[in-house]
């Protein structure tokens, strides 16, 4: 029998986006869940799927990297084969990036590589754009800057709020991110020096799917 695919995800908050991967029953094998942040509803979401939970709490570090190092030694007691941020407030180390070339994942609020950074939705709203969407993208040293795997794109509709287009997005993070995931957990897809190759061939970009 081959070794299952194995799994730690990163969150800072409510997990929805962890609740997407846990009920999408992927070729994987969620190994661990780690909050920087004490007492949110992700851990519980992950103890109710019966998930390891550890909190490592932020705050009771004096510098990033020591932070980072720390986390470091929790993800690799699970000899993960993938390390998903889904809401992971935090910035991340270029020591620790580097640690995990090729395979930390993110999910993020917006059609990269444009709005990278916070607010995206209120940011979309303000400038009035006709589309916003999410990217599932490899994460290098530049924030919100790796090369980008699978993208979810819908219109920003005359009525959305700032709260109505989270949602929106929400939902469809829920789809991208557990098939983006399945597909690396089936080896369909590796990163070499940068570039994505899928099914053995080179990505021209990301996979966009709209729902207009
Ligand atoms: C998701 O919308 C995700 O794209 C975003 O945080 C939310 C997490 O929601 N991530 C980022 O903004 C990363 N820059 P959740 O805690 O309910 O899964």
């Amino acid at each position: 029998m081959s070794t299952p695919y194995r799994i730690v995800i990163l969150i800072s908050g409510s997990g929805t986006t962890l609740q997407s991967i846990i009920d999408s029953e992927l070729p994987a094998t969620i190994c661990s869940v780690i909050s920087n942040r004490p007492n949110v509803l992700g851990l519980t979401r992950a103890q109710e799927a019966k998930v390891p939970t550890h909190v490592l709490d932020h705050t009771s570090f004096e510098s990033r990297e020591e932070f980072d190092r720390a986390l470091k030694t929790i993800i690799d007691e699970q000899q993960p084969d993938l390390v998903a941020l889904c809401g992971f407030m935090r910035i991340l180390s270029d020591e620790f990036v580097a640690h995990y070339d090729n395979k930390l994942i993110n999910i993020h609020p917006s059609l990269l590589p444009q709005y990278k950074g916070m607010n995206t939705h209120q940011r979309i709203m303000d400038a009035g754009e006709p589309l916003h969407g999410s990217s599932v993208h490899f994460v290098n040293k530049e924030l919100d800057s790796g090369p980008i795997l699978l993208q979810a794109r819908l219109p920003v509709l005359p009525a959305d709020t700032v709260e109505s287009l989270e949602l929106r997005i929400k939902t469809k993070e829920h789809l991208i991110y557990p098939t983006a995931i399945k597909w690396l957990a089936e080896g369909r897809v590796e990163l070499i020096d940068g570039i994505i190759y899928m099914d053995d061939k080179k990505m021209a970009g990301p996979v966009v799917i709209d729902y207009m």
